[in-house]
């Protein structure tokens, strides 16, 4: 009892070491994994693959070795990333499928496509979405509803597709990508965004609790982003705290590789502004939003 107490411990302060580099320095951590190659061997899919941080996660998992599974609705975008990345990787395999994720059906004969492919799919990274969101009660429900159903109800599809993966194989890694404005509700135009990624967030937490109570080794990270630059917020002023794509994608890919549960990216501010989100009055809250 008292060993395996002391075992616990001894992994907790591990993982805690481990959480701590990758969120202080991603560059650091990645490049300890890349010179272990960690990826070799492996397969991740990824959705939303075709620009921003899919893509760029894409790119950075390539250079520790991964195998990849991509999807998206842009092919020819699809195309080019796989051959940007065999290019410079040729000992990978990188297969691309077209997919709509409000297709219900289609998720699930796209994700089952790529375990027949790969023969085994170590983690699936739950990304694709949109930003649009109108202010509620203007007349905007269908581009609402559509952001909603995108952002929420296609991730919900997407997990479902992946468990079911990761229950037979019994292993797997899920990721779902949420956003910093899932801390509280905001005003205005991302009323709606903010509400379907705080959804998505808790369909994650509740995965992971059912992970817990059946005891499966299956888990399960949240990604909050912050402000990073992709098509998403294309043509916006410049904002809060942001940072390009490359920027961002690596400190996403640090904080999946440590398999922590949930990381505010990068950790430097958004970490400290996401408590302060979470506990500053409303009012106070809605104006800096
Ligand atoms: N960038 C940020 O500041 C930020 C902050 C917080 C959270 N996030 C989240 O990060 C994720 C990625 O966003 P991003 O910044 O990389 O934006 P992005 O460059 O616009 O990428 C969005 C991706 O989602 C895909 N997508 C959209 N609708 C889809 C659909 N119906 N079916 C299949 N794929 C669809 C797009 O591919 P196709 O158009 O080719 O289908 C694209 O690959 C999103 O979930 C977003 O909410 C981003």
């Amino acid at each position: 009892m008292q060993n395996k107490l002391l075992d616990l411990l001894k992994k907790t302060a591990k993982q805690g070491g481990e959480h701590a580099i990758s969120a202080v320095q991603p560059a650091r951590y990645l490049q300890s994994l890349n010179q272990k190659q960690v990826g070799v061997g492996k397969t991740i899919l990824i959705t939303g693959a075709s620009s921003g941080l899919g893509a760029g996660m894409a790119r950075v998992f390539a250079k520790l070795g991964y195998n990849l599974a991509i999807c998206a609705r842009r092919r020819e975008r699809l195309e080019d990333l796989k051959q940007e990345l065999l290019g410079r990787y040729p000992d990978i395999r990188i297969e691309y499928r077209t997919l709509d994720v409000t297709d219900y059906d289609a998720v699930f004969d796209v994700f089952n496509a790529f375990k027949t492919d790969f023969g085994h799919i170590d983690r699936a990274i739950i990304n694709a979405g949109v930003g649009e969101s109108r202010r509620i009660g203007k007349g905007s429900f269908e581009i609402n509803r559509r952001t909603a159903e995108i952002n929420f109800v296609s991730a919900l599809a997407q997990c479902e597709a992946a468990v079911a993966i990761f229950r037979a194989q019994n292993q797997g890694h899920l990721v779902v990508i949420s956003s910093m404005s899932a801390m509280r509700g905001l005003p205005g135009y991302i009323t709606t965004y903010s509400a379907s990624k705080a959804a998505v967030a808790h369909l994650a937490e509740g995965i992971r609790a059912d992970m817990l109570v059946s005891k499966l080794p299956i888990d399960v990270t949240t990604i909050y982003p912050g402000y990073i630059r992709t098509e998403i917020n294309e043509g916006a002023k410049p904002l809060p705290f942001e940072v390009d794509a490359k920027t961002g994608s690596q400190a996403i890919v640090a904080a999946i590789e440590s398999r922590v549960e949930e990381a505010c990216v990068p950790s430097l501010p958004w970490s400290i502004v996401g408590q302060a989100m979470k506990h500053l009055p409303l009012q106070v809250v809605s104006k800096i939003s």
